[in-house]
């Protein structure tokens, strides 16, 4: 029986996976790296310093900069990425989360969150829902990010529950497969040929909802 859900933050409660792109976009044309569609929805999920490889990988260029200018650029691209978080309310919060959050809390569920930013605990008090997560993984803590298991275990582990009894809810391919491999089960959010290997699916956060997700997994 599923006892609580572990969430993702960027992309599935918030729009900030556009805002990320927008940042990772910018260092991309400085270091004149290519930016493609594919390699956008590939660094979503990815840890700060992994994009960063990836980005500069695309374009060849990972043997052109020291580990000292990789932290600068990575740097510059918080710097860029949390002006535009300073700019964020409750209404960057994604359509139906905030009833969805509400449906899951009245109706028993446990609740963690599986975010791969250190970002994460500033933009939940952006969109004024600290609250609802008294159990975040910390990012700095782990070995391995998305797509190993580890920050998905984590999460159901901060809540006391086995990750059979857990749902994951990503809006990335490298989420999903996270959950996948956790043993826990997998929502995704967005583009169903992107997001394949999940157990339920939907294009949009607003047909999130418990009856729509046991239709699917029934
Ligand atoms: C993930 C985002 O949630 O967090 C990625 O999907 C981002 O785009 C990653 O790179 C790390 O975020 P931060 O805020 O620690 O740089
Ligand atoms: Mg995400």
């Amino acid at each position: 029986d599923i006892k609580g859900f572990v969430f993702d933050l960027d992309g599935v409660i918030t729009d900030t996976s556009v805002f990320h792109s927008q940042a990772w976009h910018q260092v991309a044309d400085k270091v004149g790296a290519p930016w493609s569609k594919e390699l956008e929805d590939g660094l979503k999920g990815i840890s700060r310093m992994d994009s960063l490889e990836m980005i500069l990988k695309a374009g060849n260029l990972q043997d052109h900069y020291t580990d000292d200018q990789k932290v600068d650029l990575a740097t510059e691209k918080n710097t860029n990425y949390l002006k535009l978080v300073d700019k964020m309310t409750p209404a960057n919060i994604l359509p139906g989360i905030k009833e969805f959050l509400d449906e899951i809390k009245d109706g028993g569920y446990l609740l963690s969150l599986a975010s791969a930013s250190k970002n994460a605990p500033t933009v939940l008090e952006k969109l004024q829902l600290t609250n609802y997560f008294p159990k975040i993984v910390d990012p700095k803590t782990l070995s391995k990010g998305k797509p190993d298991p580890e920050i998905y275990l984590k999460g159901a582990e901060l809540i006391n529950l086995k990750p059979e009894q857990c749902i994951g809810v990503e809006d990335a391919a490298a989420g999903v497969e996270s959950i996948n491999a956790a043993g826990e089960t997998s929502i995704g959010i967005g583009d169903k040929t992107i997001l394949k290997d999940a157990d339920v699916n939907f294009t949009d956060t607003s047909e999130m909802t418990l009856a729509n997700i046991k239709e699917q997994m029934d």
